[in-house]
């Protein structure tokens, strides 16, 4: 079983009641359950945190045994040299996703402090951008196997 961590960060506990004309209508917890349905060969953990340094602890305690970390810092992404930091200390790769397409908002949000430390960047696709995340993960696999 591939082991996957999804971290959303500050405000992504509201989605559903957040500005869902951007974020949408549904729940995380709503999104999380169908996706584990449909990848049953993954086993995906979930984590939220408001707080910036939960987030890097959340980071270095799965950074060194898990396949892959799918990251929404949320506004943190714009701000945090720290969660650079974090994303650079550890093994396990880590995508940077954004629900919106961030670079068609407000020019505070055109930035990514993570971005360079990503192995790659996801944006705009709604909550499907968690989901392409995945498939980044186990697409890779995918042709090797074919090797
Ligand atoms: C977000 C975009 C960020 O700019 C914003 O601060 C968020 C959510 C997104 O998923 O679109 O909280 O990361």
């Amino acid at each position: 079983m591939k082991k996957i961590q999804i971290i959303n960060g500050p405000n992504l506990n509201l989605l559903g009641k957040r500005e869902p004309a951007v974020y949408g209508s549904a729940t995380f917890e709503s999104y999380l359950e169908k996706l584990r349905k449909a990848y049953p060969d993954c086993e995906i953990s979930y984590y939220q945190s408001n707080i910036e340094g939960e987030l890097i602890n959340k980071i270095h305690e799965v950074g060194f045994n898990y396949a892959g970390i799918i990251l929404n810092a949320g506004a943190y992404t714009h701000t945090s040299i720290a969660l650079h930091d974090a994303i650079k200390s550890v093994e396990t790769p880590v995508i940077e996703v954004h629900i919106s397409n961030v670079h068609a908002r407000e020019s505070f949000r055109h930035h990514s402090m993570l971005s360079a430390a990503c192995k790659g960047v996801i944006v705009g696709f709604g909550m499907d951008s968690y989901r392409l995340a995945l498939e980044a993960f186990i697409a890779s696999d995918k042709l090797d196997n074919l090797a």
